[in-house]
């Protein structure tokens, strides 16, 4: 990180703006607004300073800049439109650890100013650190379109009852549970209608009920692990969540994006290395939600596909603990997408079956017969160290040893690697390439079409073909 992001008070501190044209005068008019004493130093003044200087909102000093100038400055800012007096006002204040910005010289600054989205008392500032204005400034009108007006008025009421709070609740997770509850509320809404007086009362009630808060879990599906694929409730849940329990599926990006100060407890999952037996990782979301705390349970792909949500959320309903499950984009729908393979077609598939190569009991066998079907996708999970057992079983049982195989390694993150070739050389080209969990095997028709369909901005690795693929029809 080039630049510190700080709020700084400026109310009633002295701030120098040498200059005194249309570019100081942007700056000085948001030093006003955050109540800044501005002296402006210039040999002369564009006629809004005179005005603003003529209604006592600053001073004018009639003067060639001198280093003495800056001596007592809180904030120092060059904005001439000389770069030699620039670098000399930038010089002085630095020599007096006095932090200067110098407009459109970034490596004079000590300070530069973000982009801001005011919504007063909420404001968020963007910066680029100098190197790309414009996408700050993109990124700022982004931001103001998504905030709502409503959330300065929802910061000023929440501000008024922020002592009392203190005073309810003597620990900060008590306090922050608090304020979560309200902003899930309808003391939202009621500030949104402009119902202030009502949103006063819900919260006056709110923090005078003396119930214990309750616990809940949020069972939330990632996707497959590019970021821009989660859902925005999976975000939310995940911004407020106490304590995340998560599996190594879940990509160290989306990781990133769970509320800073929550818990995290990863309880493993990888086919053969459990490191926290099912049965505790159950018991342990019952035990965090019973304390009133909220838990995240975020799972790789969708919860309830291959991914042992519904064995969790019996045990939760079964502990009369509250839930909400949220679903995710699963690997066969990221993967295929990243890949540039339908999973049907009007052409080529008609059916679609999601498999997966690890059962739980020994001797749970497939029904191959069905799967060996010509015309349908399959889509296999956790299906590479069976890779040689499941293309067996399907060319025994009559599927073609030409039919269209792509192996997806990795499917939708940056490390994305796509394998094409045909089922009789399924398990060969797995260890000649030697393919890594997690990876996503196609077997049908529509996995030729990766040849014509994948766009290679988000496949990293181009597919390596074992032999020509027979074009389909
Ligand atoms: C335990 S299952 C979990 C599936 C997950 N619940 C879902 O809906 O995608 C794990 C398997 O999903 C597949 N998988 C999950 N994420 C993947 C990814 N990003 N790329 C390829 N395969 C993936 C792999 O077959 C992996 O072995």
């Amino acid at each position: 990180m080039q630049y510190l992001p700080i709020f700084t008070k400026l109310d009633n501190k002295p701030v120098l703006v040498v200059g005194g044209g249309e570019v100081a005068l942007r700056k000085i008019r948001a030093l006003l607004k955050a109540r800044a004493v501005v002296t402006v130093l210039a040999p002369e003044f564009c006629d809004e300073l005179i005005q603003l200087s003529e209604q006592g909102e600053l001073s004018l000093k009639q003067a060639y800049f001198s280093a003495e100038a800056v001596d007592g400055m809180a904030l120092v800012i060059a904005a001439t439109d000389n770069d030699d007096v620039n670098a000399q006002v930038s010089d002085a204040a630095d020599a007096r650890n006095i932090f200067v910005n110098v407009v459109d010289d970034q490596p004079k600054c000590s300070f530069i100013f973000p982009s801001i989205v005011d919504r007063n008392p909420i404001t968020i500032a963007i910066s680029s650190a100098g190197t790309a204005p414009v996408l700050a400034r993109r990124l700022r009108e982004k931001l103001e379109t998504l905030i709502p007006q409503h959330i300065g008025p929802l910061a000023q009421l929440v501000g008024g009852f922020r002592d009392k709070v203190k005073g309810r609740f003597k620990h900060f997770a008590d306090r922050r549970q608090f304020w979560e509850r309200v902003f899930d509320s309808h003391v939202v809404s009621k500030v949104q209608s402009g119902d202030t007086a009502g949103a006063q009362q819900q919260l006056h009630d709110m923090l005078n009920d003396t119930a214990e808060p309750q616990g809940e879990v949020y069972v939330v599906g990632a996707g497959p692990g590019d970021p821009e694929l989660l859902t925005l409730k999976a975000l939310q849940l995940m911004q407020q969540a106490d304590v995340v329990v998560y599996d190594y599926l879940v990509s160290d990006e989306i990781m990133e994006l769970v509320r800073r100060d929550a818990d995290l407890i990863c309880v493993g999952k990888r086919a053969g290395h459990h490191s926290v037996k099912q049965e505790d990782t159950n018991q342990m979301l019952v035990e965090l939600a019973q304390q009133g705390k909220k838990v995240c349970r975020i799972k790789g792909g969708d919860p309830f596909i291959y991914g042992r949500g519904g064995e969790e959320v019996q045990v939760l309903a079964a502990a009369n603990i509250r839930y909400q499950i949220v679903p995710g984009i699963t690997a066969a729908a990221g993967c295929s997408a990243y890949a540039g393979i339908p999973l049907t077609h009007r052409d080529h598939a008609q059916a679609i079956q999601f498999v997966t190569g690890h059962c739980k009991k020994e001797g749970q066998e497939l029904d191959w017969q069905s799967l060996a079907k010509p015309n349908q996708t399959l889509a296999i999970y956790m299906g590479v160290i069976k890779s040689p057992h499941i293309q067996a079983q399907l060319l025994a049982h009559g599927r073609s040893e030409h039919t269209p195989v792509a192996i997806v390694e990795n499917g939708t993150r940056k490390s994305q690697r796509v394998v094409t070739t045909e089922l009789g050389q399924l398990a060969t080209q797995i260890e000649a390439n030697n393919i890594q969990s997690p990876a996503l095997l196609i077997i049908g028709e529509v996995a030729a079409l990766h040849q014509e369909l994948a766009w290679f901005g988000q496949t990293e690795q181009i597919a390596s073909y074992a032999q020509p693929l027979a074009k389909i029809a």
